[in-house]
């Protein structure tokens, strides 16, 4: 009889004692402990992980966005391309997640959403930061965090610099005259599209091999809200097919909210100067 594979022969470590193993390097006690149903029902285990696998991708998303904004403003677009390439596949792995959830049916979700309360992705302070970092910015949306001050803080933080938006402007002013209301406008409001800053992008498609560096940095951006927009569109139909119209248990009027929510635009001018080439 031979002797069955044993993967020691060609080295693989088998004793951790007393070494870091994998699971104390990824901390997998804190993280496989972190899935409390509250009630009994089957589908509760998917509805739990599938929201924090978003937001271990938020996580790291707010991670790539953070490094690629200071790159951007230490005038290093190379390796803020890099990271802005890696947001937008995180957001294509998000996209991808949702066909998980779909198999979710209404019966299945009624059966415990009653233990959900009040608690909803609207209140999700990551995805808010990623709209804060981005540019999209509404301090409404600070009040459901009123309860938590370390949160409220953080996004207060988050609107007190400039978006990834206004830094790609400020790199676009160093090449176009931009208005000064435009350039050192008061970050923490919601952006007001502009048509200077329309005008200068659009010049900037019209010569790209000229503005090489703006044109790559434009389109970067208009890729990665081209998938936040389908992560935005995925959710709504998947809350359709799910909930049908029903109010969100975070109280608003679902899916009518979410449809309204596929009007923002977080990068006006990139989208807008299309039809002007
Ligand atoms: C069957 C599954 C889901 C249903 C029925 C659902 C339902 C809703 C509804 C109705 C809203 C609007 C706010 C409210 O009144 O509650 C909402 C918002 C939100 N949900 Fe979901 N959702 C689901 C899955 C997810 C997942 C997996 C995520 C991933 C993190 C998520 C993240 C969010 C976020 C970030 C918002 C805020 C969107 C915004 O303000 O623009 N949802 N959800």
């Amino acid at each position: 009889m031979t002797k069955p594979y044993d993967p020691a022969d060609e080295g693989a470590q088998m004793s951790f004692d007393g070494r870091m193993a994998y699971g104390d390097y990824l901390s997998l006690d804190m993280l496989l402990n972190a899935q409390k149903t509250w009630t009994d029902t089957h589908d509760e285990m998917l509805f739990i992980i599938q929201h924090q696998t978003s937001e271990l991708w938020m996580r790291l998303a707010i991670h790539e966005l953070t490094a690629a904004r200071a790159h951007l403003i230490d005038g290093h677009s190379r390796q803020a391309f890099k990271m802005l390439a890696r947001v937008a596949r995180i957001f294509e792995q998000l996209n991808s997640a949702w066909d998980v959830l779909r198999t979710m049916t209404p019966s299945d979700y009624t059966a415990f959403r009653d233990a959900l309360g009040q608690s909803s992705g609207f209140q999700s302070h990551q995805y808010r930061q990623i709209e804060f970092m981005l540019g999209n910015r509404n301090k409404a949306m600070l009040r459901p965090h009123a309860h938590r001050a370390d949160l409220v803080e953080l996004l207060e933080n988050e609107l007190a610099q400039p978006s990834l938006y206004d830094v790609a402007i400020r790199a676009l002013s160093q090449s176009f005259a931009l208005p000064d209301a435009v350039v050192n406008r008061d970050v923490s409001e919601p952006y007001a599209p502009s048509p200077e800053v329309q005008a200068a992008w659009t010049e900037v498609y019209r010569a790209p091999e000229i503005h090489w560096e703006l044109y790559e940095l434009a389109e970067k951006l208009v890729d990665f809200e081209d998938y936040f927009r389908r992560w935005r569109f995925n959710h709504v139909t998947t809350v359709e097919r799910v909930i049908g119209f029903k109010r969100g248990t975070g109280g608003t009027g679902g899916v009518s909210y979410l449809r309204r929510m596929l009007d923002v635009e977080l990068f006006p001018e990139l989208w807008h100067l299309r039809t002007e080439l």
